[in-house]
């Protein structure tokens, strides 16, 4: 099916043309010629899913911008070139473009699917009690936004929050919170998914920044005493290898309320969506995130390995990746297509039709 009915779509012209689906200075009739061909009607609208994919990549193939993460020394051998985008709704219709076979490690975007468990097993309090749900404005890695609230008034996106979330999950060694987490995430993509060792392997070797926040955490009571333990885990969590679809019916899992639309399952009680989209709004994108917000109204979550995850809540969930970062660590051309595919498909949450 490549036509997807999107009843609360309201864009305006202005709008698309804003964010590139037309010239800057308005809708010039080849412009309209091309919206015509997405099946823009200018109201409630029948939208060709495929072809708003192939555009926006065909927009941004030649960007060239940012650079791969290095300080994982891995990372800097990825492809920079490859670039992917995929949207799964959440009746399960799933649509990718670009290099959809690649496969990378899913580093920061984790965070969102062990918060989730977190908050499964304790309840969502136990982040409002402990790391906190506020964005820090610093980094994704600060020591100063730690120090600054001993711990607290930050959230489980950021590496310090991630780690002890890792913590607080069940569980009696390593191994068997690894395989939990493991677990969840497939549930999440609807398939088995496996470690990225070498990446694995390049984090753990040069994590001593991520050890010590850990020994930060545990000194400020977040982290009992096997801290190690959690940065360890969480650092496997990072690799867990991934591709764009993947990614997309993960976040169209949280678009469904919990329930992954393409395999049918209960992976998340639809009770706890709302608290994971929220810290996903406040801190998904670290330092950036009220420009990202601001730019497209979806919660979000960023990788350095190029990835980011998008929602837009009841109706599709939206990846895209290319390893090219800025220097908040988010990745330029998955930002840009994003923004771009959620407007041409009404995704903002935000953009309503007044009565
Ligand atoms: O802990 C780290 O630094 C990495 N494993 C993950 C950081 C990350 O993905 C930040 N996101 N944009």
């Amino acid at each position: 099916m490549n036509h997807v009915h999107i009843t609360a779509l309201s864009l305006g012209l202005a709008g698309i043309a804003a964010l590139g689906l037309l010239n800057q200075d308005g809708a010039s009739s080849a412009d309209r010629d091309r919206l015509e061909a997405l099946g823009y009607t200018g109201g409630p609208a029948t939208v060709d899913v495929d072809a708003v994919l192939k555009l926006t990549h065909e927009r941004y193939a030649d960007l060239k911008e940012g650079a791969n993460a290095d300080y994982i020394p891995v990372l800097a051998e990825v492809d920079s070139e490859l670039f992917a985008i995929a949207v799964v709704t959440v009746d399960g219709d799933v649509y990718v473009v670009g290099d959809s076979e690649a496969r990378y490690s899913i580093q920061s975007i984790s965070k969102v699917f062990s918060m989730a468990q977190v908050m499964s097993q304790r309840g969502p309090e136990v982040f409002l009690d402990g790391v906190g749900v506020d964005a820090t404005g610093r980094p994704f890695n600060s020591i100063i936004a730690i120090e600054e609230f001993h711990g607290h008034e930050m959230n489980p996106l950021v590496n310090a929050g991630a780690i002890t979330a890792t913590g607080l999950l069940a569980g009696d060694d390593a191994d068997s919170i690894w395989q939990s987490i493991l677990d969840n995430h497939a549930a999440y993509a609807g398939r088995e998914l496996d470690l990225d060792l070498p990446v694995c392997e390049s984090e753990l070797a040069t994590n001593q920044r991520n050890r010590a926040i850990g020994a930060l955490m545990h000194a400020y009571g977040l982290i009992d005493e096997n801290y190690e333990r959690a940065t360890e885990v969480y650092t496997r969590q990072c690799a867990i290898s991934v591709d764009t679809r993947d990614l997309a019916v993960m976040a169209a899992t949280l678009a469904n309320g919990g329930t992954n639309p393409v395999t049918g399952k209960l992976v998340l009680d639809a009770e706890l969506v709302p608290e994971v989209l929220a810290v996903m709004a406040t801190a998904g994108l670290y330092d950036d995130s009220g420009k990202w917000l601001f730019a497209c109204g979806l919660p979000a979550k960023s990788g350095v390995g190029g990835g980011i995850i998008a929602v837009s809540p009841g109706k599709f969930g939206i990846a895209a990746f290319s390893p090219r970062l800025d220097p908040a660590g988010n990745s330029i051309r998955a930002q840009r297509a994003i923004v771009d595919v959620s407007e041409a498909l009404g995704g903002n949450p935000y953009r309503v039709r007044p009565r």
